[in-house]
């Protein structure tokens, strides 16, 4: 739908992605309901935007995702589009992951969007339309090693995102899925887990705004799933067609830096 005077929840607005997509819809002529929850840099990001308001939220609890879109519907009506943006990674070898990394990327990945799908669907119903992004990931298609923890994550949203499309038939709400590649954010940065891998290939990455303009362009559209990239794509084509080939390539690129493991 044209996202002009739509009402779009955008959760993980307070920076990367997420606050390149609230630019991305400002521009386009969207009200947003803004939520992380870092309160002062979502602030400045809604600050920064005609018809923004900052609702500082942890998507990992059910009811603040309940009160966010209670938020928005006091502030603006009703909501047109939510977009599950937020999101943590995972690093580790799965031998090592640890439980509580598990669990909480689990939390803000795959069940913060499902509280939000429960808090915004019943109100999309009964307006007869709407429509659900989900950002995943391409490594849900193609996971790395040393990040089998956060691919399962967005492997499992997929998944929602399909059953629920099919329930959801008919009803005039549609299910997008959001395929990035690497992008230039601090993500990388702030994943969960002990020790990092060494990536003896590392592709550049694309910067935020290009995830956020394909975003839009699938508010507009309103396809079953978007790459950013062709070159995304392509790779996971190819890991499609040789997957035997590629499990070896990735295993000679990718080494674990053992010294760090916490045992
Ligand atoms: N960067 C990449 O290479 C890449 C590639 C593919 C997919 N993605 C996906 O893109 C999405 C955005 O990531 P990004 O690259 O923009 O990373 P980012 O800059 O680290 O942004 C992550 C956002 O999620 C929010 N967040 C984290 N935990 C939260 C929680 N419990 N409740 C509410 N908000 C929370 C963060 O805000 P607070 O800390 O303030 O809560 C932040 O706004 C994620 O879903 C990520 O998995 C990223």
């Amino acid at each position: 739908m044209d996202p002009r005077d739509r009402v779009v929840i955008i959760t993980g607005a307070s920076s990367g992605i997420g606050a390149a997509t609230a630019r991305c819809f400002a521009e386009a002529g969207a009200h947003l309901v803004l939520a992380a929850r870092s309160h002062e840099a979502l602030e400045q990001v809604a600050a920064g935007l005609p018809r923004a308001i900052a609702v500082p939220t942890d998507v990992t609890d059910p009811v603040a995702c309940a009160h966010l879109v209670e938020r928005a519907v006091e502030a603006f009506g009703r909501v047109d589009i939510l977009i599950n943006n937020a999101g943590i990674g995972l690093t580790g070898p799965i031998t090592h992951l640890a439980r509580a990394d598990l669990e909480r990327v689990l939390a803000v990945d795959l069940l913060g969007p499902i509280w939000l799908i429960q808090a915004t669907v019943p109100l999309m119903r009964t307006a007869g339309r709407g429509q659900i992004i989900n950002v995943s990931s391409v490594l849900a298609a193609q996971p790395l090693p040393f990040l089998g923890g956060y691919a399962a994550a967005k492997a499992a949203l997929e998944q929602i995102s399909n059953a629920l499309r099919i329930e959801l038939h008919g009803s005039g709400i549609t299910v997008t899925v959001v395929r990035p590649g690497t992008t230039r954010t601090a993500f990388n940065q702030r994943r969960l887990g002990h020790g990092r891998e060494r990536r003896r290939i590392a592709p550049p990455g694309v910067p935020p705004e290009a995830v956020a303009r394909t975003i839009l362009r699938a508010a507009r559209t309103e396809p079953r799933m978007v790459y950013v990239s062709w070159s995304d794509r392509l790779a996971l084509w190819i890991s499609r067609m040789v997957p035997g080939l590629i499990d070896s390539i990735l295993a000679r690129a990718f080494v674990w830096e053992e010294h760090s493991v916490q045992h």
